[in-house]
């Protein structure tokens, strides 16, 4: 059984039916797209008891659990001691994501590279330390919310108005709820960011090619943060050396300092990397598939996605398992024009299969089955993957799908993959 609903749920669930040690997958919720594919069970993902007796009823030998609120929540422990075998981290590992503070303490007592910061748990406390950063000279502060806030818990302040009003949102206005209780003030840092994806097993990390997620709504990198509006993989940014420095300064030690901290991290781990002039740091650890890297990241894996899994979860896990085939990948998102915003939908969806039939491949999000057809129903509603031998092979077959795709209101970036290109062309070698 795989937990979610989204387009990065449809990639896992595509790749799983690959694997012939699965007999059957089903999807809780799913959505009406990925019920072209698998059963889908209309249950709610964050009812961790709900989801147990839905696994007990199908007699379900494996969960694969990907979503952040049901990790933070604690689904992997509560499914163990139900006897059910599953895919993610418990939840004191998942902190990693949960608490940014606790990930922030981590990084601090074991050396591992990542902005200086500060703790606040009273805003005219934060609102003082915010202002003298800027009297002192500082161009940009970035002020983080503790906990889980849907992807909008992070700004990155230009003015100390910029900064005295993320502050007020989290601590008085309590827009994030309890996740803002406690915020941290942190050092803005610069350069190209990575996301790199890694199976980890408790013990070792394997980490999968690294891609190149683009937040921003609109083209250029304008616009409000999002859940992600495209990616690229392999990221051209991450070069082998930098990979192994990675490997050394920051992987290894993390897996390391999380077993020793609170728990083996058995699961997904993904380090959000920004490669500044001094070296690669964390900016992020979320403890689960990123959305939209894994629908980039997935198509190129070669080996069995199953078998790696279940090694993580059995503390099995050698790196020779998790294999990439050469070449790359793009995937664009289409999503209601107005997202992050308030959008509409229900519209009626179009031209999946042309869109399928020249190569590309359709992950569904926000997609619903009315009686007429497949409809719109969220703010991502769906992702376009295509591979190709080159990035810019990938890049035209993904958007030459999502071209084929219409519903009313549908919005996509025409720059995903760009500045990788333009990366791409300045050094050849890469
Ligand atoms: P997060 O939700 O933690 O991924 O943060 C969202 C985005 O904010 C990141 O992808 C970065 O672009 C930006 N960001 C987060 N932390 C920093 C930082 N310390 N310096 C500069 N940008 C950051
Ligand atoms: N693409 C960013 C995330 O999954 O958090």
């Amino acid at each position: 059984m795989v937990i979610g609903g989204g387009a990065r749920e449809h990639a896992i669930i595509k790749k799983l039916k690959f694997s012939a040690k699965i007999d059957e997958i089903i999807a809780l919720p799913g959505n009406g797209g990925i019920a072209r594919d698998v059963q889908c069970v209309d249950a709610d993902p964050f009812n961790i008891s709900a989801v147990i007796n839905e696994c007990k009823k199908r007699k379900i030998d494996y969960v694969v659990v990907t979503p952040d609120d049901p990790l933070a929540l604690g689904m992997v422990d509560e499914l163990s001691e139900a006897g059910i075998r599953s895919f993610g981290p418990v939840k004191a590992a998942a902190m990693l994501e949960s608490s940014k503070i606790f990930a922030k303490n981590l990084m601090k007592k074991y050396n591992i590279p990542t902005a200086a910061c500060e703790i606040f748990t009273e805003s005219a406390v934060a609102v003082n330390y915010a202002r003298q950063c800027f009297k002192s000279g500082k161009k940009a502060v970035v002020v983080k919310a503790d906990g889980l806030a849907l992807g909008k818990g992070v700004a990155v302040c230009g003015c100390v108005k910029e900064a005295e009003e993320a502050i007020c949102n989290a601590m008085e206005k309590k827009v994030f709820g309890k996740s803002g209780e406690r915020i941290i003030i942190e050092e803005c840092l610069t350069g190209p960011e990575v996301s790199v994806l890694s199976f980890c097993d408790g013990r070792i990390v394997a980490p999968m090619i690294s891609s190149m997620d683009h937040k921003r709504s609109l083209d250029g990198d304008l616009g409000p943060n999002t859940g992600g509006m495209g990616c690229i993989a392999p990221n051209p940014f991450y070069t082998p050396e930098i990979a192994e420095i990675c490997a050394r300064d920051i992987f290894s030690p993390t897996i390391k300092a999380i077993a020793k901290e609170a728990a083996p991290f058995k699961g997904c781990l993904y380090f959000g990397l920004m490669l500044t002039a001094d070296g690669p740091k964390v900016i992020e650890y979320n403890c689960r598939f990123g959305d939209p890297e894994t629908q980039a990241v997935l198509p190129l894996l070669e080996t069995d996605l199953f078998s790696i899994m279940t090694a993580c979860t059995d503390g099995a896990l050698s790196p020779d398992m998790v294999r990439f085939r050469a070449g790359a990948s793009a995937c664009v998102v289409a999503a209601s024009q107005g997202y992050p915003g308030p959008y509409e939908k229900g519209f009626l969806i179009e031209g999946l299969e042309d869109a399928e039939a020249g190569g590309a491949v359709v992950y569904c999000a926000g997609v619903k089955q009315e009686e007429a057809g497949l409809a719109s129903c969220g703010g991502r509603v769906l992702s376009v993957s295509a591979t190709a031998p080159s990035l810019e092979g990938a890049v035209e077959s993904a958007y030459s799908g999502i071209k084929k795709i219409s519903f009313q209101n549908k919005y996509f970036r025409t720059d995903i993959g760009a500045s990788a290109l333009q990366v791409l062309k300045k050094s050849p070698a890469l």
